[in-house]
């Protein structure tokens, strides 16, 4: 079942596109107790050998919906919400501390959706509630992201006091229509205000999220806009190709990404790549297109190479027990009520998934994968190399498992082949797999070509 195309691009269609392992689909609630004793044991047992914690922060509120935006971000109804959320997270950040009173943790990512949007009032609150209860490494990254139109000199002022080094500014698109199209309100002169504000107070790197082929863009300005944020000196540029998924508000309003959009997508992508690398950025593996070292993202580096534990916050953050569990916080934010945990218990054939799926791009060594499991990869994944290996995908030589992955589609279809067959069926029962719709054509045009 797990080697026909079809199906792997059907639960491609329906998994987040981040490709962790296991999908959140398969959660099941808990109490936040039963969280508490798994990061106990964890503490207690695999975190001597691993050492690998990062936490990781969430806000779900945005000033308003875009219409391109994929992820499950609302309209903030009322501001005084922001006030009884960090109260939330606050008591959740104590209530987990006293576990990690004598570990210092790697890094912090403060992401999804926009965690610009307190004030400066609220974000002391929040980065020094953090410091006070978790300790981190010397060299920690703290990784901030910003939307343009809600930060302030003020509130850099507030990062670098609490150690961000790292803050990406999202700007997807500069173009007049598309802007408004999408319900986005930045301005030439807020991006250059952050980049300026971000220097002066000596945060080291600036990365950007740009959007090839968002709603309403247009090839000309696109690319005169991209010449103009590549002359601020962004240590780091991610291109993310717009995908039509469902979930957009682009799709739910029945508009339609036809051929000739996906054309011009590809086109784009491709001559954003052109342009970047005429300017010296260059492409780093696990991560994007950057012009010095330390500008990647050390916690999605880390999750990817090392299969980090992160201990998330808050609603709906993704937390990770090395080798025992994945868990999420489900939370209504405009009810009282407490949040809600789920989680899915890894067995050892998850735990080999989630570490072949994440290493799947770059290859590994058989011997690594020996050392960490007391099993020949070779052996037991016979039949999935043999697949891989017919469509060209993958091969072992010389003891790793290398491949030949150089865009997103690939990455993400044929690494599905190491979920388990019992996670499989779960998953084509639970979204209604139909054998006679080309799955593969639909998970394709979500994706520019040569997306890397
Ligand atoms: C969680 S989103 C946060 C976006 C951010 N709040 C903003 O205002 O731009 C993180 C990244 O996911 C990507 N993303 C969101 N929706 C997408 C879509 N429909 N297609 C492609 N990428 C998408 C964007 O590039 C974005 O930078
Ligand atoms: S793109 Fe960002 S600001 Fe817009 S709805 Fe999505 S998360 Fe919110």
């Amino acid at each position: 079942m797990k080697f026909d195309k079809n199906i792997l691009a059907f639960i491609c269609l329906h998994t987040s596109w981040w490709n962790i392992y296991p999908p959140q689909d398969l959660a099941i609630i808990k109490t936040k107790e039963d969280i508490y004793s798994k990061w106990k044991y964890y503490l207690k047992n695999d975190y001597k050998e691993h050492k690998r914690v990062w936490l990781y922060m969430h806000t779900p509120f945005c000033e308003a919906k875009c219409i391109f935006c994929s992820c499950g971000s609302k309209k903030i109804l009322w501001w005084n919400i922001l006030n009884s959320y960090l109260e939330k997270v606050s008591k959740e950040l104590e209530y987990f501390s006293d576990l990690f009173k004598n570990i210092k943790l790697n890094h912090a990512y403060f992401w999804w959706w926009t965690p610009s949007i307190y004030n400066p009032q609220q974000l002391e609150l929040l980065l020094s509630s953090i410091r006070e209860y978790y300790d981190f490494e010397k060299n920690a990254q703290f990784d901030f992201e910003i939307s343009p139109h809600t930060i302030t000199e003020e509130k850099i002022k507030i990062l670098k006091k609490y150690w961000v080094s790292r803050i990406t500014i999202w700007i997807q698109t500069m173009t007049k229509d598309s802007l408004e199209f999408n319900n986005r309100f930045q301005t030439w002169t807020e991006i250059k205000n952050a980049f300026s504000w971000i220097r002066k107070y000596n945060i080291e790197n600036i990365n950007v999220d740009l959007m090839p082929w968002i709603p309403w863009e247009n090839l000309k300005s696109f690319l005169v806009n991209l010449k103009k944020i590549i002359e601020l000196w962004p240590d780091m540029i991610h291109l993310y190709p717009f995908r039509p998924s469902k979930e957009t508000l682009f799709s739910k309003n029945w508009y339609n990404y036809t051929n000739k959009d996906i054309k011009n997508r590809d086109l784009m992508y491709e001559l954003w790549i052109k342009l970047i690398e005429k300017y010296w950025y260059y492409w780093v593996e696990n991560d994007s297109w950057w012009k010095k070292d330390n500008a990647r993202n050390e916690q999605e580096v880390d999750k990817i190479v090392n299969n980090c534990s992160i201990l998330g916050f808050w609603y709906p953050a993704r937390s990770y027990i090395h080798k025992n569990l994945m868990y999420f916080t489900w939370y209504d934010m405009y009810k009282k009520d407490e949040p809600i945990y789920m989680w899915i218990e890894m067995k050892k054939d998850d735990y080999m998934a989630r570490y072949i799926i994440s290493h799947f791009r770059s290859g590994f060594s058989l011997d690594d994968f020996y050392k960490e499991f007391k099993i020949n990869f070779t052996d037991y994944y016979l039949k999935e190399i043999d697949f891989l290996e017919k469509n060209n995908i993958a091969y072992v030589k010389n003891w790793f498992l290398k491949t030949n992955i150089n865009n997103v589609f690939d990455k993400l279809l044929f690494s599905k082949i190491f979920y388990t067959e019992e996670n499989i069926k779960f998953l084509l029962e639970k979204f209604n797999y139909n054998k006679n719709i080309n799955y593969i054509k639909k998970f394709k045009d979500t994706l520019s070509a040569s997306y890397k």
